[in-house]
């Protein structure tokens, strides 16, 4: 059974006296509605720590005012059945309710609705609010923010303007409180792995930040948890996703190495099957930066693209030598 941890002192307790135990700490974050996907990270984890932290948090931070934060999917309980169920037991569930000192008394009182106010004016990124200051009370003084000011630039972060700021910076909330060895991030999502790894280096965090595997349902789909509101007929279109890129890693290895060809046949499969393309590109696995031809080198073929109300994102490496 894993330990449940609600509130940042009790966690920040718990680390330091297993530390002084000399015991090892594997993280890894997530927002919970656990799939295979997150189960493979806790089994990397493990490879890595004595003891592993898996935290349940949904941060408003990340998510634009217009985003998907109220429907974001989560089942607290059966998380936790899941944990129990894994051969890969986890010690300690950490699903913090004062992650931004947001507490309820707080919010109520008259001094921080005025703050509240004045912080909704200030916040703004190019017009775009996240949800910590929009909806759930800009008023705690939350305003230091972690931007990884290059890799950020392109595909998710130039459409969603407010994610990678909301993702470090809690990120390295979680850094900072838990004080973890070693911390696992799943390549599904590259980018954000990339700007970890980047802000880690940056910021001289003591924690060694490891990248793991895309898991697939049997169909190919790239496992999320923003799957679950798909329709059986946008799971099925969606399926265009992996499939245009596995036909596309298959071009390039035959030898078509320009990449606006490449891209445009991920993008023709993914329209024809009824997808909305967010982005398709083909960028250098290390800088992100956009590649022209595939000479030598890794590079990684990024999507993003709108199912109905979903928009669901995938990669695939491409390495050639
Ligand atoms: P979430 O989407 O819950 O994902 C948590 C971790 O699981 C991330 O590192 C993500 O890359 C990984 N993951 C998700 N689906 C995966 C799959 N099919 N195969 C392998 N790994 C997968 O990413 C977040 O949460 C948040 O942005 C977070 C990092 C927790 C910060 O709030």
């Amino acid at each position: 059974e894993p330990e449940i941890i609600r509130n940042k002192e009790q966690m920040r307790n718990w680390t330091r006296s297993m530390r002084a135990q000399g015991k090892t700490i594997g993280l890894v974050p997530t927002m919970g509605y656990l799939h295979q996907g997150h189960l493979s990270l806790i089994s990397e984890a493990r490879k890595h720590a004595q003891l592993i932290v898996v935290s349940i948090y949904v941060n408003p931070a990340q998510f634009a005012a217009n985003e998907d934060l109220s429907t974001y999917p989560s089942d607290f309980q059966g998380d936790i059945e899941k944990l129990q169920s894994t051969p890969n037991v986890v010690d300690v569930v950490f699903n913090p309710y004062d992650l931004y000192d947001r507490g309820e008394e707080k919010e109520r009182s008259g001094e921080e609705k005025k703050k509240k106010k004045k912080k909704k004016k200030r916040e703004k990124d190019g017009g775009i609010v996240s949800c910590l200051e929009d909806e759930r009370g800009g008023g705690f003084g939350h305003e230091t923010w972690i931007r990884v000011e290059g890799l950020e630039k392109g595909m998710c972060g130039k459409s969603r303007p407010v994610f990678f700021r909301g993702v470090a910076t809690v990120v390295a909330k979680l850094f900072n409180i838990i004080e973890p060895d070693v911390a696992v991030f799943g390549k599904k999502d590259y980018q954000q792995w990339r700007i970890i790894q980047q802000m880690v280096r940056d910021l001289d965090f003591a924690v060694k930040v490891i990248g793991s595997e895309i898991i697939r349902d049997e169909d190919g789909l790239a496992m999320s948890s923003r799957n679950v509101h798909l329709s059986p007929k946008e799971r099925e279109q969606a399926l265009s996703i992996s499939r245009s890129l596995i036909e596309a890693k298959s071009y390039a290895n035959k030898g078509k190495k320009l990449c606006s060809e490449l891209r445009k046949s991920v993008i023709d499969s993914i329209e024809t099957a009824g997808g909305k393309i967010d982005y398709v590109e083909i960028v250098d696995q290390e800088s992100l930066e956009e590649v022209e031809e595939i000479t030598n080198g890794g590079v990684v073929m990024c999507v993003a693209a709108w199912f109905g109300k979903v928009r669901l994102i995938d990669n695939m490496e491409i390495d050639i030598s």
